[in-house]
């Protein structure tokens, strides 16, 4: 066994000379794809047969900081920060240090019957974010919180009607599902089974904000919809953000037409994008509003952040909790969000966040705009950071598994796959910042656009 790699959270990437996948990867995702529905992680196959190199996962052994050490024992930088969760970076030190102590007390609670304390702290917490009278509903992933705004949306307006946006991404539970206009390849399979009520408009980006709301209208004006729903930036869509005053523009159209106005601020929630909650920045003042994913700090919690009037009409519960779940209110979940919001609502954290996104910004505009490069675009929205490139999936995939192989764990997103996505931990030095950047030049210029 080679000695360990140091692992303090902040360093560059270190990769053996045999590079990802080593005899301990190997071994785990041989007995990964034996036993894992094939449809799910796996192996990978269509990337395998579109670019013609290896695209087996890394398997994950550490991680803390912007600093990931794979099974094999190699060290990369996340520049997913996990799907966006580790805004904070993996394994902040205060959250770990709450779970570590509401595991020494209580590990699960009774929900909705007999809660935790922790429970109920997170929930007047959440409350309080928000500048209206609100009310909470928890839940366990993303796709929970959406449940639980679209349940309310059909309780306070009587509509099953959803209108949502193309390239949106909202979860896969059926219920979001319905509403994910990021790709019809999703929803194909289970299409008899969603809510027929939804509807799609153009996503109100600079470029089709006009067509996006004379969409909205028309829907809109028959009457059936209960509910719009909108990402103010579409994140896994490709980071594209709304148009100026297209939120606020739609927040208006819902109320005149008796719809609630859901802001889905999963990714784009919490500091993520420099400001609290995006679509208050944007000028739009939702119904309800939607955060998961950086919420927990890596553990599974999220949330709907009702208006206290559209809650109403859930009514009292008589006993028995139409909306509820076994792990609702989890307090080691709940425990790290309380621990997690102390430290996002910090001003050194939103000052950390704001420094790391001009850091990126500055290092991918000098490193990324050389001709040649085949860089169709750049996008930033805080630490939520798109590079569109030329090449398609084929050339995104490429690049993406060769950053793998330099130690930068990167993932594509865009309905078309050629937008290389970054939701980085806040705390990544600038040292890892331009020598990402220097990396992704060198490897954008290897692999050169079709
Ligand atoms: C905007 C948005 N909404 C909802 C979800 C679904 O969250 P989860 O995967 O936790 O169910 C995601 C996940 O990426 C998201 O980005």
């Amino acid at each position: 066994m080679s000695d360990p790699i140091p692992f303090p959270g902040d360093l560059p990437p270190l990769i053996r000379e045999n590079g990802p996948g080593g005899d301990a990867t190997r071994a785990l995702v041989d007995l990964l794809a034996s036993v894992e529905c094939p449809g799910l992680t796996a192996r990978r196959r269509r990337r395998e047969e579109l670019t013609g190199a290896s695209h087996d996962p890394i398997v994950w052994a550490q991680a803390r900081g912007t600093n990931v050490l794979d099974v094999d024992g190699n060290r990369y930088v996340d520049l997913t920060g996990g799907f966006g969760v580790a805004l904070l970076g993996h394994g902040h030190p205060e959250v770990v240090a709450a779970v570590q102590a509401q595991a020494g007390t209580m590990l699960h609670a009774l929900g909705d019957v007999y809660p935790s304390a922790q429970k109920i702290l997170l929930e007047s917490r959440l409350a309080a974010l928000v500048p209206w009278a609100a009310r909470v509903i928890l839940g366990l992933s993303g796709a929970d919180a959406i449940e639980a705004a679209l349940k309310t949306a059909m309780l306070a307006t009587g509509r099953p009607g959803v209108l949502a946006f193309e390239g949106s991404y909202h979860g896969l539970s059926y219920g979001a599902l319905a509403a994910c206009g990021y790709k019809l390849s999703f929803r194909a399979p289970f299409a008899e089974q969603l809510n027929p009520a939804v509807r799609f408009a153009p996503y109100p980006s600079a470029e089709a904000v006009e067509r996006s709301l004379d969409a909205a209208r028309v829907v809109l004006a028959e009457g059936r919809t209960g509910a719009v729903l909108i990402e103010p930036t579409l994140g896994r869509g490709g980071v594209e953000p709304a148009a100026e005053g297209a939120l606020a523009a739609l927040a208006a159209l819902a109320r005149e037409h008796g719809a609630l106005l859901i802001a889905d601020e999963i990714y784009t929630g919490l500091g993520r994008t420099g400001t609290w909650f995006q679509s208050e920045a944007m000028g739009c003042e939702p119904d309800i509003v939607v955060i998961g994913k950086a919420l927990g700090g890596g553990l599974p919690v999220s949330a709907a952040i009702l208006r206290e009037g559209v809650a109403r009409p859930w009514g009292t519960s008589v006993g028995e909790a139409i909306h509820t779940s076994t792990f609702l209110g989890n307090p080691l979940a709940c425990a790290a969000a309380l621990a997690s919001l102390d430290v996002l609502q910090r001003q050194e954290t939103a000052a950390m966040i704001r420094r790391c996104a001009a850091s990126i910004e500055r290092a991918l505009r000098a490193s990324l705009q050389a001709p040649g490069l085949g860089v169709r675009r750049l996008t930033f929205a805080g630490m939520l950071v798109g590079v569109t490139i030329e090449g398609g999936l084929r050339r995104a995939l490429a690049v993406c598994r060769r950053m793998l192989e330099r130690g930068y764990v990167l993932l594509t997103g865009g309905v078309d796959g050629d937008v290389l996505t970054l939701t980085p931990p806040a705390c990544m030095t600038d040292e890892q910042i331009d020598g990402f950047a220097e990396a992704l030049a060198e490897v954008l210029s290897e692999h050169a656009a079709p």
